[in-house]
């Protein structure tokens, strides 16, 4: 199948390299001409494990090529996807301006029969708007057919997750714009389920709002943990172990960051009031997950009578493991608040670093993590890169002026680190 991506970011960049793996002739679209002369010479322009590989594999077949006009890769495609970025604005709507620029531009392209394809997270009713857009430049409704085929890929794993998706939503009004979609998965031989186009939209906003809400729903448990003396490790693999209810996402720590949960929950609470419901229930999802890192410094801040004067070592500083993402990472969160209290930061992170950097110029970055800690007041254990996992304590807290860790992701066991010489606090345990 000839296929045309527009936009290169995560979601755009891991599909079209994916799909052309899968033999497709693949053209994805960019219109920044930095990005476009690397990836060009098979660079990736994301950290993602195993991405370089497959896209130096395409690019080598000659089954990817990465072009500037979106005119002439539509010319050339019968599915084109769109896969720019859909960010908040300030109320919590999705800033819908990338999508409507690209669809424009498609349209210009259209000459023959396409289907175009909405894999950016959009609002219910994108997929008609995208169509309207398409027509309203003159193309022939029956020269067009809009899918939407929400993508669930988690960063750090998003070639994995792209192959191997629990299932595919493809929402459609037209059968033949099904069948293209089913064409282009067949290979994958996972579950697909056809709906209308607005449920599927919805599918995406309702699956990560759930995710969400297990995670806040597990760490509104842990303060209860804190409180009574439970454990909340303990109490999420009992619950877990109910098969209704299921053991992931039910891991408590400093909450959810990244570039889709905070926006996408917000989203689902402004197209549910713009439908006439209010999702109360989000509301306190959001409010569980903000206070979660504040609850968590204010219990640092305690111990150590204040952030005044003191140094804090951050551990990991992206918004999760292998990614150098820091979209609402919680260490951004942390660094304003132990700052705006008078504390100095310093931060090690496997690839993060100098990205949190550029936004807090005040943090200092250590080269490793076994010398964030040096004259240091308190660690915190932000990010739980594997790396991380198997560092010697003891040389960890060697030249730390205060032996005291903070582990926001319940990282290490606490008899470890007592043995280590450290005084342990962690999230939902004493
Ligand atoms: C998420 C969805 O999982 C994915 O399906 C969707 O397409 C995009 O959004 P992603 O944001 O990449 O993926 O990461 P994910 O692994 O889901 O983690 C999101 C956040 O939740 C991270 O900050 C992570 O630390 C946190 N989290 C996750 C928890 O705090 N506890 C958990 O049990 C799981």
């Amino acid at each position: 199948m000839k296929i045309a991506v527009i936009g290169t970011g995560y979601v755009g960049l891991v599909t079209g390299v994916v799909l052309a793996d899968l033999g497709n002739d693949v053209i994805c679209v960019d219109n920044d001409p930095v990005k476009l002369d690397k990836l060009r010479r098979g660079i990736p322009t994301i950290f993602e494990p195993g991405l370089e590989e497959l896209m130096k594999r395409g690019l080598q077949g000659g089954f990817l090529r990465f072009e500037d006009s979106i005119v002439n890769a539509v010319r050339e495609s019968d599915v084109i996807f769109i896969a720019v970025g859909t960010p908040p604005n300030a109320d919590g709507t999705s800033d819908l301006r990338a999508v409507k620029i690209v669809a424009s531009e498609i349209a210009k392209g259209i000459d023959s029969y396409k289907v175009v394809v909405n894999k950016s997270t959009v609002p219910v009713g994108s997929g008609d708007l995208v169509r309207d857009i398409i027509i309203s430049h003159g193309v022939s409704e029956d020269l067009v057919d809009v899918v939407s085929n929400p993508e669930f890929l988690r960063e750090g794993s998003a070639i994995y997750d792209t192959q191997h998706p629990d299932r595919i939503v493809i929402g459609t009004k037209r059968r033949e714009a099904a069948i293209k979609l089913v064409e282009i998965y067949a290979p994958l031989e996972r579950p697909m389920l056809i709906t209308d186009i607005a449920s599927a939209e919805l599918i995406k906003y309702g699956a990560n709002s759930f995710l969400a809400m297990k995670i806040s729903f597990i760490n509104a448990i842990s303060r209860i943990c804190e409180a009574a003396g439970a454990d909340v490790a303990d109490v999420a693999k009992g619950m877990g172990a109910d098969t209704r209810i299921g053991s992931q996402f039910l891991q408590a720590g400093l909450g959810y960051g990244g570039s889709c949960f905070p926006k996408d929950v917000m989203a689902l609470i402004r197209i549910s009031e713009g439908l006439g419901y209010d999702f109360q229930l989000l509301n306190d999802v959001v409010a569980i997950n903000d206070d979660q890192t504040l609850h968590f410094l204010r219990r640092l801040e305690a111990k150590l009578d204040g952030f005044d004067g003191k140094l804090i070592a951050l551990l990991g500083l992206a918004f999760k493991p292998n990614t150098d993402d820091i979209r609402d990472a919680k260490s951004l969160q942390i660094i304003e608040y132990i700052v705006s209290k008078g504390g100095s930061v310093r931060g090690f992170d496997p690839v993060a670093g100098e990205l949190v950097k550029e936004v807090h110029p005040e943090l200092e970055l250590a080269p490793s993590a076994y010398s964030v800690g040096d004259g240091a007041d308190a660690l915190i254990l932000v990010t739980e890169w594997n790396e991380f996992r198997q560092l010697d304590l003891e040389r960890l807290g060697e030249k730390m002026k205060r032996k005291l860790m903070f582990d926001g992701r319940r990282a290490y066991s606490k008899a470890a680190a007592q043995r280590a010489g450290f005084e342990y606090y962690t999230v939902g345990s004493n």
